[in-house]
């Protein structure tokens, strides 16, 4: 017999209803307590639909509040849950382990206090994106980093690979963002000029919420992001710029090519 585990993690994915997997719906159904996130109203009153009694967790972000902090409070909540004894489901847009540090930080937690934890993947953001703008992140590789890591850590794009930078909208805020910053966004521009010609085109995305709508895709070159019309919740998509040329010696190693004679 299969045990149900006392935390159970999933993600509601991005399009409401439609991206809801059944075996999702149906770790929300099973659960004694269930712990929601949800990106708009519309989402969370269809999550309510079938449980009702969701405690929200928007609740806990405030206007001047660390999002580490919040993310703390969002993990208490669950492990609290069960310790009282309770079956657990934590539930949050897209995919439950994608850019979502409270998600995995509850199942160490909860393992590290001998719960049995399981995560259930979901659609992510990526993966409505990948659909919409038509692209294959294993075509000619593709890279993935926060916007703002992007930026402070100093990393250096590779204009042979898709690049794939998340939290556009919340470029240098520890904070739940409000609006977009502004000169996080010129800087960002500035730093893709490195590696990318000026006319290089890039893509702000955002996935469209409920079936009806479509997609946000604004394709524009990077010297324009600065005054661009970014939602809070995009992701910024930049296609390879130039093709990398296959090294002779390791082709020569796979036997992909002979050897010169
Ligand atoms: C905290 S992360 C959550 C990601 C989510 N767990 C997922 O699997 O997509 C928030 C970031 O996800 C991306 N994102 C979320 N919703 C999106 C949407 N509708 N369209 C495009 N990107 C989105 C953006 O980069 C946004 O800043």
């Amino acid at each position: 017999m299969v045990t149900r585990p006392a935390l159970t993690v999933v993600g509601t994915g991005i399009r409401c209803g439609t991206d809801l997997a059944p075996n999702v719906r149906a770790a929300m159904i099973e659960a004694d307590d269930v712990f929601l996130l949800s990106s708009d109203p519309i989402s969370e009153c269809v999550l309510r639909g079938f449980r009702p009694d969701a405690q929200g967790l928007a609740e806990l972000y405030a206007e001047d509040k660390p999002r580490r902090d919040t993310y703390a409070a969002m993990v208490e909540r669950v492990l609290d849950g069960l310790r009282a004894g309770r079956r657990v489901c934590f539930a949050i847009p897209g995919h439950p382990g994608v850019f979502a540090q409270p998600t995995h930080e509850a199942v160490r937690r909860a393992r590290a206090e001998g719960y049995s934890a399981v995560m259930l993947p979901a659609l992510s953001a990526a993966d409505h994106l990948y659909a919409d703008l038509g692209v294959d992140p294993g075509e000619h590789g593709s890279v993935t980093f926060d916007a703002t890591d992007f930026l402070v850590q100093g990393r250096t794009a590779d204009p042979t690979a898709a690049l794939i930078l998340w939290q556009i909208g919340a470029i240098g805020e520890i904070r739940k963002p409000r609006a977009v910053n502004r000169p996080g966004l010129a800087l960002l521009g500035e730093v893709l000029l490195d590696a990318y010609p000026a006319t290089h085109e890039i893509v702000v995305y955002e996935a469209a919420p409920f079936a009806f709508c479509e997609p946000v895709i604004m394709r524009m070159r990077p010297d324009a992001l600065a005054s661009a019309d970014v939602p809070l919740l995009s992701t910024l998509y930049v296609a390879p710029a130039a093709v990398a040329p296959p090294l002779p010696e390791r082709l020569r190693k796979l036997g992909l090519i002979s050897a010169p004679a």
